[in-house]
Parts: structure tokens; C-alpha cells; sequence
């Protein structure tokens, strides 16, 4: 495995690659999450691909407009590590470049904007993320040219978005969704689960746990809600039913497939999950 750490590195080391090139982005912080798109990328069904690419980048722009830096601060950071951990799933090259090295201009002039998609749900409390995500994303497209990318379905809202950039944009890139990786208990695998106690995950674990119960139709989004929001510890930012392209709400009942999304806080930790209705 080959750690790049420059655009002109990158660009060399791209020239001699033939074949099928599949990207994982990254922000670091590797967990079984993050391996199961690895493995997503050299095991896919439909497609081989003949090299795979990570990249490893904590982007200032999906946190700097959300007037708090300490989160992009302290957004945990171990390059060396998640590098060995590449290196052991079978990465080919790990892209992780400092910022000046994607932003040398520092802050750019020109964002993708991701309108009322970017605007809602995680987009609500966080103004500006989508379109920070969107920019690097593009911008990693555009250095790597990979023909598959590989992104998590943990992160719906994303996915959706990312997908929706392609086609607007006309992209040439294949967006790959992998599955959501969870614990043994259920809990949605994030880098944020780190910042958990081992009583903050069992709170935690209300989410799919309505998620689940919402899903199997058991109880309705009202019902849902209440159930969220009496959790002791839990403070519920949102539950919601989208369409999964759109993701514009769906009344309850849907008639179509949907997804359920929500946020939660425990213990000052922020948490997202998500499951097909
Ligand atoms: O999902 C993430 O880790 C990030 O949003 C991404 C896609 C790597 C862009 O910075």
C-alpha cells in the first residue's frame, strides 16, 4: 500500500494505474464501519474493481460553517493507524492530503450547493455541512477519477445527496451504497461512538431500537416520537419518514419504500441512524 500525501504524488501515482478504480472516502478514525466499504469496494458482485483507493481527510468545510470549530478540532485523528488498518484490508493507495494541500487558496470562492436536500434534517443543525461534503467530494472525484465510490447508507442523508450531485452534475462515477455495520447491540457504527460510556450506549440504543419497531410496523412516527423523546438521557433532534431519493416526507402510513431517519444526543454525543421502511 502506497500513503499519498500530495495532489502531484497522487496524480503520478494515478498515471500508472490501469483498470477499474474504486474511492472509499474517509475522514479517518477507521472503524468496522469504514472496513465494511473496503471490503464492499474488493468484494463487489457486479463489478471488479482493480485498484482501491482511500482517502483519509477531516474536510474543514463540512464543519467551519457551523460556528463550532472544536468539533473539526477535536474530530479524532490517527493517520498512521487508520493507514496500517488500510493497509491490512488490502487498500492499493491511501490519499491523505493536509488541508493546504485541497484548499491552497484556503476557503474556496466556489461550493456545490446542495439547496433544501442539504438544508434539512442533519442540514437543519448543521448549516453548510452538505455543502462542504459535496465540495470535497467533487473535488476528490475530480483528482482520483474514480469509476466507483463507495459510501455508507449510515449516513442516508448523504448518500442521497452525493447520488443526486451525480446526476445533476452529470458525474461519471458509480455511487455504491454499502449496508449499515452494527454492533453486536445493534448501535449503528460511528467515530462518534468512541465519545459513548458504556451506560450513554445503552441510552444510545433507543434509536434503532425505534428505528426497529417503526420499521416492523409496531408502532406509528407519532408513537415513534413520543417513545424517542420519554427516554431518559435522550434528547431527540428529529424522527422522520423521507423519500430516499428525495427526501421529502412521506405521511404515515407510506405506501412506497421510505426511510426513517433520526438524531439523537446522549451525553453531549450526537448520533444519526436510519432503516428502510
Ligand atoms: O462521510 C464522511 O466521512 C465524509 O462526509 C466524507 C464523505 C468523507 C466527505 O468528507
Amino acid at each position: 500500500m502506497k500513503l499519498i500525501k500530495t495532489t502531484a504524488e497522487l496524480i503520478d501515482a494515478l498515471v500508472a494505474v490501469r483498470g477499474t478504480i474504486a474511492l472509499v472516502p474517509t475522514m479517518g478514525a477507521l472503524h468496522d464501519g469504514h472496513l465494511s466499504l473496503i471490503s464492499a469496494a474488493h468484494a463487489d458482485s457486479d463489478s471488479d474493481n482493480d485498484v482501491v483507493i482511500a482517502s483519509i481527510f477531516v474536510n474543514p468545510l463540512q464543519f467551519a460553517q457551523l460556528g463550532n470549530c472544536d468539533d473539526y478540532r477535536n474530530y479524532p485523528r490517527d493517520v498512521d493507524a487508520d493507514a496500517q488498518l488500510l493497509e491490512s484490508a488490502g487498500v492499493d493507495f491511501v490519499f491523505a492530503p493536509e488541508v493546504a494541500e485541497m484548499y491552497p487558496l484556503r476557503t474556496p470562492e466556489v461550493w456545490v450547493s446542495t439547496g433544501e436536500m442539504g438544508s434539512q434534517l442533519e442540514g437543519a443543525s448543521r448549516p453548510g455541512h452538505f455543502d462542504g461534503v459535496a465540495t470535497v467530494v467533487t473535488k476528490l472525484f475530480n483528482l482520483i477519477r474514480p469509476h466507483r465510490a463507495y459510501f455508507g447508507q449510515k449516513d442516508a442523508q448523504q448518500l442521497a445527496i452525493i447520488r443526486r450531485m451525480v446526476h445533476d452534475l452529470n458525474l461519471r462515477v458509480d455511487i455504491r451504497a454499502v449496508p449499515i455495520s452494527r454492533g453486536a447491540d445493534g448501535l449503528a457504527e460511528s467515530s462518534r461512538n468512541q465519545h459513548l460510556s458504556a451506560s450513554d450506549r445503552r441510552k444510545a440504543l433507543a434509536l434503532p431500537t425505534t428505528l426497529t419497531a417503526l420499521r416492523d410496523r409496531r408502532i406509528d412516527l407519532d408513537q415513534a416520537r413520543d417513545q424517542l423523546r420519554n427516554c431518559p438521557g435522550v434528547d431527540m433532534d428529529y424522527l422522520e419518514v423521507v423519500s430516499p431519493d428525495t427526501l421529502q416526507p412521506i405521511t404515515w402510513p407510506p405506501t412506497a419504500p421510505a426511510l426513517a431517519l433520526g438524531a439523537i444526543t446522549v451525553g453531549g454525543t450526537r448520533l444519526i441512524d436510519n432503516m428502510d421502511i
